[in-house]
């Protein structure tokens, strides 16, 4: 099956009450252990690269990587581009073959947003391809850009920035973050569900985005701090918020941070355990199956995407 776009997932998974799971790619091991994972619980998938995964691998290459998956694999795999910060780096993906990228205009003032929005969709939508695009401001780090506070996204204005620019899928911000260090540590995780049922009012049947929907598992937190790592501190989303919005109007669930903690906490134990080794296979392998695993968890306990296809 060839790579596609997310439209037809997205339909399915917002009148199934599940959603799907758009999980980071970086290297071969990441991208193998992912879509393992949804070949055997039959789930459809979206593998998204960013700029600093482009930057990393080379498009090339993780281009060539995610063509052995869909070879090797017989599920739907849709290949995203995660937060493009200019009209450049999208026509980029979708000259490349990407069938779907997101213009992260969020920083914007709204009218700039929604004009740099409505161009990538336009040459998008020529090509055959999906846009996401993103209103409100995540609090955390992103690339290069770092916010201190969470901007909520304002309902009042989705309908406008939808109808404006023709986008496909929306990014919402209701209290989620980028990375490992989510909530403050002792006090409750919160989330404003009360934004995404408003959002979910005015655009009725529109798949809406979560990034930063990492859950930080404590087991490889634990792992890391124990084999010479720091990182007392890290807390994530917890599932039953994710789960709770996946049963929404949230199609696309964002997920990176686990996947680097699942590897790290893994890689640090065996070099730790085996200290005279140096066959990179006997660490990458093991790193594999973790991210293998922690997808499939996802995929049954958080996202309720397994037997999808
Ligand atoms: O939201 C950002 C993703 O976690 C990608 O992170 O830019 O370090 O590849 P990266
Ligand atoms: P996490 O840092 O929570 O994994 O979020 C990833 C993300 O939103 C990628 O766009
Ligand atoms: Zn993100």
């Amino acid at each position: 099956m060839p790579l596609v776009t997310s439209t037809e997932m997205f339909k399915k998974a917002y009148e199934g009450g599940y959603a799907i799971g758009a999980f980071n790619v970086n290297n071969m091991e990441i991208i193998q252990g992912i879509t393992e994972a949804c070949m055997e619980e039959r789930s459809p998938v979206i593998l998204q690269v960013s700029a600093g995964a482009r930057k990393y691998a080379n498009p090339t290459y993780l281009r060539k990587l995610v063509e052995a998956a869909v070879i090797e694999t017989d599920i739907p795999i849709c290949l995203h581009l995660d937060h493009g910060d200019s009209f450049d780096i999208c026509k980029s993906c979708i000259d490349g073959g990407f069938t779907s990228v997101m213009i992260d205009g969020s920083h914007l003032p709204y009218d700039e947003n929604v004009a740099l929005t409505k161009k990538v969709c336009e040459y998008a939508h020529d090509n055959g391809v999906v846009v996401e695009g993103e209103l409100g401001v995540l609090a955390g780090v992103e690339d290069d850009v770092k916010a201190e506070h969470h901007s909520y996204t304002d309902p009042e204005q989705v309908q406008d920035f939808v109808t404006k620019t023709g986008v496909d899928s929306l990014a919402i911000a209701i209290g989620t973050s980028h990375g490992a260090y989510k909530f403050t540590k002792g006090t409750k995780p919160q989330l404003r569900f009360d934004i995404l049922e408003e959002v979910e009012k005015r655009l009725p049947n529109f798949p809406i985005v979560l990034h930063g929907s990492s859950s930080v598992p404590q087991e490889f937190v634990k792992m890391i701090n124990e084999y010479g790592g720091n990182m007392p501190d890290a807390i994530g989303v917890p599932e039953e918020m994710l789960r709770k919005a996946a049963q929404m109007a949230v199609c696309k669930i964002n997920i990176d941070s686990d996947i680097r903690l699942a590897m790290t906490g893994v890689i640090r134990k065996y070099l730790a355990e085996n200290p005279a080794d140096f066959d990179p296979r006997k660490y990458l392998g093991p790193a594999r199956t973790a991210v293998k695993e922690m997808v499939r968890h996802k995929l049954i306990h958080v996202l309720g995407c397994t037997n999808k296809i």
